[in-house]
This record gives C-alpha cells, structure tokens and sequence, in this order.
C-alpha cells in the first residue's frame, strides 16, 4: 500500500469530558429550547412532567444506551457499525445518514434566521408591534405554495446568513473530530450555558413572571389521560436526546476503549433534561410578562416552534425594559445551540462517507457540504422556504427518526439477538450496570410504544392533509421524502466499500478484536475459526 492510498487512521475525541460535551451539545438544541416549553405546557403543565420522566427513563436513554453500545462496541460510522453488528443490518445505517441529510438542509437555515434576529434584536429592527408581519412578510416573503407552487425566489436576507452558516460549520467539520467539533463545543457550550443562565434569571425579574410560571408547572392531571401527551412525550424525547438518527453512534464512535458509557449517557440524558426545564422556566416567565402586557391570559401568547421563537419572543423584546439583551442573549443562545447541534448531525454523513471510501477529512467535508448547502440554499432561502421547513419536519420526526427507531430496536433485539453482547459490553466498564431492565426496555417497552405512536401518526396524517397542504406538495416533501429515505437507504448500502474503506481496512478495529476489550460475540464465537477473525470477516 502506497502512502497515498492508505486508509486514514480513525479519528477520537480529545478526552471522555469533550465528548461529553460535545453529545450536550448535541443534544441540547433548537428542540430544547423552541419546542419542549410548549410541548411541556400543551401536555398539561406541571404535570407532563410524569410523562416526560417516564419517556426519558423508559425510552430516551435506555437508546441513547444502545447507540453507545452500537457505536463504541462496533466502532465506526452508523452503516459501518451496523454492517459490523450484521452485513444486512447496514441499511440501518444509510436510512439514519439520509435522515441526518433531511435534517441538516432545514436545521441550517433556522440558525440563520437566528443569527439575523440576533442583530435585528439589537436594533429592534420589526419595528413596534410589527413582530408578525416583520417575520413573515419583510424577512421570509412567505408565500402560499397552494398559490406559486415552488418558488425560485431568492429572498437574499435569508441567503446570505445562510451561506454565513454553512460556511462556519464547513469550516469546523473539515478540522476534524478532535480540532473541530470538539474545539467548538469546548468553546460554544459555556458560552451558551452562561448567556442562557443570564437569559433565564433576567426572564424571571420580568413583571408578571409568576404568572408564566403558573401556567407552566400548575399541573393539569387530566391530560395524563391523554394518550397524545404521552405521545408528544415520546415523540420529543428522541429528536431531543439526538437518539436513533446515527449521532449518537457516531460520537461513541469517536471515544477511547476502555469508557464508562453508561455513567457518562446518565450525565448527557439529566443535561439535557436540566437545560430543557430551565429553557421552558425562562420562555414562561417571559410570556408571562408579554401577556401581562398586552392584558391577556398565558395561554394567549403562548405558541411553538417558529411562532414562538420569531414572532413571540421579538414581541417581548420590543416591550420588556432592557429588550434588546434579552434578544440578543434568546437568539444569540439559538445560534450556539444550533450550531453545536447541526455539526453532530453532519458528522453522521461525513463519517459514513469518510468510513465507505477510505477518503481524508477535508476531501470528504468538502464532498459532502458543498451539495448539501447547495439544496439548503435552493429549498430554503425561497420565499416557499417555511412550508417545505414545516413539512420535512414533521415528516422526518415521525416516519424517519420514530420509523428508523423501531425497526433498529427490532432487528437488534430480536432478529439479530445482539443485546446480550451489547450489555456485556455497556456493563464491563460503566458505573452504573445497565443489566436486564435495559433489555426489557430496548427489547419491549420501546418497541410497544414506538410502534402505538408511529401508528398513530399514520392515521393523523392520513386523515388530515398535514398542515392543510396541496396533496402534490405532501407527495413530494411529505411522503414522497420519507419513501426515498428508506430506498435510497438500501440502494447506497448495495454499493461496494472502496478499497481503502474501513470497513475493509481499520487497523484500530483489527486493535480491538484482539484485545481484551472485546467481548467475542456468542453467535460468531460459536463458528469454529477463532471468534475475532470470523467478526472481522462479516465486514
Ligand atoms: N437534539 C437536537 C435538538 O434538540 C437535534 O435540536
């Protein structure tokens, strides 16, 4: 082998503490912030918080367990992993890079929407009580896809933040795992943990705080009843976590042999958890004092997502004392947050790649972004950019991320019988033994309730045309993207590993299988050849 052609050595984190920053960082993001105070509120306040509990303890971190196991046990990128664990289980592993590329093109551009309300927050730019219009019509030009169908209009104030964005994390990713995402999280995430500190103890000063904050805890037991609030429970946990969608395989790919996985799951899992409850006590308090002063009840001006971030929060900013810094401080903490976020969903399609091809870093960053900011700018700094955003959303949520949950929890569990290996290998060096409850809960529990909550997203979004689309709209983006996740996923994972691929040539994985690390797996230990060579060659 030439020097030239010879596979690059896999990367690792600097050290078990910035991975676990960087999984926080990925974990906590525009999920966090813009979408667990209203989910929380929605789902009955002070009480969604059983719910809630009971989502994270039986199904978010029992399989942010098992992408840990995956990734650290298997040692590569989500399909490499997954062809390691079984040759025809590598589909897996595209379905969830293709989710990630779903997810990266409309991630960005919310980031960049953030990083110009960062600066308009600064100068109050929308003008008082023009939040609404400001958002939709001066910024976004938003237009009614039933009308222009899909439009080409460049909406340049969108365009340029977001070629700012890509640019940055292009920057970041092609520095590596250690000099570029570990490097950004060490210095993003205490930043944005002391300005969202800030941000939170000035909300609570706001007159009619408490107001907000009643609203938010004051428990309304009722809704336990509700089987949707435990779904929406669910259904938040694993886009939250950055569970099943390959980041967290991936990362845990990326840690030393001999780590405590499951002591450093239970760190990321309650962080997270601790940002989302501060973030849902800062966003309260300041719609408290917004419906104070427009003389309304909370639940008025309470709204999610997009309307909360965009529309909301300007509104308070125009009106609170000192509005400005709590803007730049709300969109300021978005843009951190996005951005740690988005460079751990990008990892999992350069990793893939880096991992198919045997490629450097650089090569394949620049392989993989640059088309992938391309399709971000085409589909997102249109002025129909809000209803292709609404609609990939929500359909990859439930029929990628919820879909790919499920039938991974399957065919690990009981066509490929691989949790006794995986616990063997979560419970040899954590802190806290994971043991037989975690089977029962990645074996049973969350299939059950995976599969309730994807039927019952079926039958919502087949009865109702999703947010009151033209059906050739929710052909192409809704279904229509959700199908091509899936066949694309088996045609990518047909293709033949190059040559120089890791999947063919990883002297750190070769390292491992020999080591005393390795836990030989009873089903491949059984063929006669020595248990090590027999796994190696599955690959
Ligand atoms: N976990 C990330 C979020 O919450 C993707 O936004």
């Amino acid at each position: 082998m030439t020097a030239t052609t010879q596979t690059p050595k896999r990367e690792a984190f600097g050290s078990r503490n910035v991975f676990i920053l960087s999984a926080i960082g990925s974990a906590v993001g525009l999920g966090n912030i813009w979408r667990f105070p209203y989910v929380a509120y929605e789902g009955g306040g002070g009480a969604f918080l059983i719910p809630y509990l009971c989502a994270l303890l039986t199904a978010g971190i029992p399989l942010l367990f098992l992408d840990y196991a995956i990734g650290h046990r298997y040692r590569g990128s989500a399909p490499l992993a997954f062809r390691r664990m079984h040759r025809a289980a590598e589909p897996l592993g595209w379905w969830q890079v293709l989710i990630c590329v779903v997810i990266a093109v409309y991630y960005a551009v919310i980031v960049a929407w953030a990083g110009m309300y960062t600066w308009f927050s600064a100068q109050l730019t929308w003008g008082p009580g023009n939040e609404e219009g400001f958002f939709f019509t001066d910024f976004l030009r938003s237009a009614d896809v039933a009308e222009v169908g899909l439009s080409g209009e460049f909406v340049p104030q969108v365009g340029i933040p977001l070629v700012v964005v890509w640019l940055l994390v292009i920057v970041i990713m092609a520095l590596g795992v250690k000099r570029g995402i570990g490097a950004a999280n060490m210095i993003l995430m205490p930043l944005l943990t002391v300005m969202f500190a800030v941000l939170v103890v000035q909300s609570l000063f706001l007159p009619g705080a408490m107001e907000g904050l009643n609203a938010f805890f004051t428990p309304d037991w009722q809704a336990l009843a509700d089987p949707a609030v435990w779904a929406s429970a669910y259904g938040h946990i694993f886009f939250s976590l950055s569970v099943a969608f390959g980041i967290m395989v991936t990362y845990s790919s990326y840690l030393k042999r001999k780590t405590d996985l499951t002591g450093s799951g239970l760190v990321v899992g309650f962080a997270n958890s601790g940002f989302e409850i501060l973030a849902g006590i800062g966003v309260f308090a300041a719609l408290g004092f917004m419906a104070q002063s427009q003389g309304v009840a909370v639940d008025g001006v309470a709204s999610s997502g997009i309307g909360l971030a965009f529309v909301a929060f300007p509104t308070i900013v125009s009106q609170a004392t000192g509005g400005s810094i709590i803007g730049v401080l709300f969109f300021g903490a978005l843009v951190f947050a996005g951005i740690t976020s988005l460079i751990s969903i990008l990892e999992v399609i350069v990793a893939a790649l880096q991992d198919k091809l045997g490629w450097r870093r650089v090569r394949t960053t620049l392989v993989v972004t640059i088309p992938l900011a391309v399709i971000s700018m085409a589909l997102f700094s249109t002025t129909t950019a809000l209803s292709v955003l609404d609609t990939t959303d929500a359909f990859v949520n439930a029929f990628g991320i919820m879909a790919v949950a499920l039938v991974a929890v399957i065919v690990v569990a009981w066509l490929l019988h691989k949790l006794p290996v995986l616990v063997e290998h979560l419970d040899r060096r954590s802190s806290f033994r994971v043991g037989r409850i975690w089977k029962l809960l990645v074996g049973v529990l969350a299939p059950l309730a995976l599969g309730y909550l994807l039927i019952s997203e079926l039958v919502t979004k087949i009865t109702e045309p999703y947010g009151g689309y033209p059906d050739w709209f929710l052909g192409v983006f809704g279904w229509g993207m959700v199908v091509a996740l899936v066949v694309l996923g088996l045609l990518l994972s047909a293709l033949p590993w190059g040559a120089h691929s890791h999947a063919k040539d990883d002297p750190d994985y070769d390292e491992f299988l020999q080591s005393e690390d390795y836990d030989p797996d009873p089903e491949t230990a059984a063929v006669p050849t020595a248990s090590a060579p027999s796994e190696r060659s599955e690959a």
